[in-house]
């Protein structure tokens, strides 16, 4: 909807062309809920995401996490990049964010 610039607060966009169909099923997959977490490390991270203060800011669809100021972060796991495109989404680059 806007687009100011490359560098007006990192506003990278990364477009992926895909067939309707397969735009549609990842557009459907990321207005759905939050998947339970399915190894024991990701579900030890969503306990310590809902004890921390993380969910006064950040919405988890399908968790307690109702927050609205921060972005949602409900499939934050699934994107390529986080902060607007300047980290590609690993373990460390998480890490570091959330440092
Ligand atoms: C006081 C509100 C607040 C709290 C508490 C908070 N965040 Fe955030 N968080 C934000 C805001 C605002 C942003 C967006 C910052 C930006 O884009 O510059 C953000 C961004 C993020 C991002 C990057 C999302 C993206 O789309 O790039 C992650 C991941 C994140 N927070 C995780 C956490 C975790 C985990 C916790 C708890 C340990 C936490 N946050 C606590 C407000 C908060």
């Amino acid at each position: 909807a806007e687009f100011c610039g490359l560098q007006h607060s990192h506003m990278a966009v990364l477009v992926i062309a895909e067939a309707p169909a397969d735009f549609e099923r990842w557009a459907a997959s990321q207005r759905g809920d939050a998947l339970t977490p399915a190894d024991p490390d990701a579900a030890a991270g969503q306990v310590a995401f809902l004890a921390k203060p993380c969910s006064a800011c950040h919405t988890v669809r399908a968790t307690a996490a109702k927050g609205t100021t921060g972005p949602d972060l409900t499939h934050v796991g699934g994107r390529q990049t986080i902060a607007a495109g300047l980290l590609e989404t690993t373990r460390g680059s998480l890490a570091a964010w959330i440092a």
